[in-house]
């Protein structure tokens, strides 16, 4: 049942901290505080590149994944959402791995380019919250966030146990390719065993994303900005807000917007920015001066620091507790998605079953 909640999306919100820190227990080793991943069927220190893909949110988590493996583990990552990978057939390393990404683990398209790899040769992983799904039975290894059931067409805490599976097989596979050192190991790992208490905290803003929400819920056009590994999360953020109250909105790069989204930009197109004080603060923040000074409507989620420079252009601002770059689209999922559900709230829209949409899709 819904424990007392109106929706089922609210409750799932609400286990966001639990699905996340289920998920790294059974990741990380409770005794040596390390990540200790099942021995996988390649050997991750020769690797040369990973083929990541997946629809919907899990291609999003996906795409943060990429930025994390890239950056920390040197490994060049193909991603592409699997109705186009499928079809695509790219070239594929000899012995090379394939990462599949799925809530429900029965997914048409996701399973089709899992077959096709398979075919490939390559080494199929894949990170399931339902173990014992198609994908699942047909995968060399399930790596297994553990969610718990997600009734709610619009994905949430699946998206961020799936984050959690892949940033543990990022310190992974950094560790196996002798790019960390012991104690970043333990500082990266730290971060990760502090989000969900992090997340609880999140969990206390409700209020102050009803007054954002107020903002959106009158706008039938809305811009979400990010950059670099918080880019996949305004993308969520979109997606979300599409999905259930029916407001068109876009994801773009903050460094796109002057490439031609700018245009768009006037007081009844309201801009979400997601902007924690990474290394790119400052360019997203000369993007929203940018649209601030035609007119755009700027509402950001950011941290104490973010907040002390946003300040004069934000109109409505909702501060995170800090954390690092690392654990940030993790930890900025989560009011982006409660954003998306309180303004299907002030919309009245059926939110646990959105118009033409199915929770699994198992056709092309
Ligand atoms: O079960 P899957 O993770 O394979 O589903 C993928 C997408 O259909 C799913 O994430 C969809 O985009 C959600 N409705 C997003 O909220």
């Amino acid at each position: 049942g819904k424990d007392g909640y109106r929706h089922f999306m609210e409750k799932e919100l609400h286990e966001h901290p639990v699905a996340i820190g289920q998920t790294l227990q059974r990741i990380i080793d409770p005794v040596t505080r390390r990540i200790a991943l099942p021995d996988m069927p390649f050997d991750a220190s020769t690797l040369s590149r990973a083929t990541i893909t997946a629809c919907g949110s899990a291609f999003y988590a996906g795409m943060v994944g990429r930025y994390w493996l890239e950056e920390l583990a040197r490994l060049p990552v193909d991603i592409d959402v699997a109705s186009e990978l499928r079809y695509r057939n790219p070239p594929q390393p000899d012995k090379g791995l394939a990462l599949l990404i799925s809530q429900s683990g029965e997914t048409a398209d996701t399973l089709g380019v899992l077959r096709e790899l398979k075919t490939a040769g390559q080494s199929i992983v894949s990170i399931l919250n339902v173990e014992h799904s198609t994908m699942g039975r047909e995968s060399d290894l399930v790596l297994g966030m553990v969610a718990g059931p997600e009734i709610s067409v619009a994905s949430t805490k699946a998206f961020t146990a799936q984050l959690a599976v892949l940033a543990a097989l990022t310190i992974d596979f950094a560790r196996q390719r002798n790019l960390l050192d012991e104690k970043r190991e333990r500082e990266l790992t730290d971060n990760l065993l502090d989000l969900p208490s992090h997340a609880m905290e999140v969990l206390g803003l409700f209020d102050q994303i009803r007054t954002m929400a107020r903002v959106i819920a009158q706008a039938r056009d809305v811009l979400y900005l990010g950059r670099g590994i918080c880019m996949p999360v305004a993308q969520e953020g979109a997606l979300k807000l599409k999905e259930i109250s029916y407001i068109h909105a876009e994801a773009y790069a903050a460094g796109e917007l002057k490439h031609g989204p700018i245009s768009l930009i006037d007081p009844s197109v309201p801009v979400v920015a997601i902007a924690p004080s990474t290394i790119l603060f400052d360019k997203t923040l000369s993007n929203l001066q940018e649209a601030r000074a035609r007119g755009g409507r700027i509402l950001v989620f950011t941290d104490e620091k973010g907040a002390e420079r946003l300040k004069d252009i934000a109109e409505h601002m909702v501060i995170l507790p800090d954390v690092s770059a690392f654990v940030a689209p993790i930890l900025y999922t989560i009011p982006v998605q409660i954003l998306a559900y309180e303004v299907a709230l002030l919309k009245g829209t059926d939110v646990d079953q959105p118009r033409n949409l199915a929770k699994s899709v198992t056709v092309e």
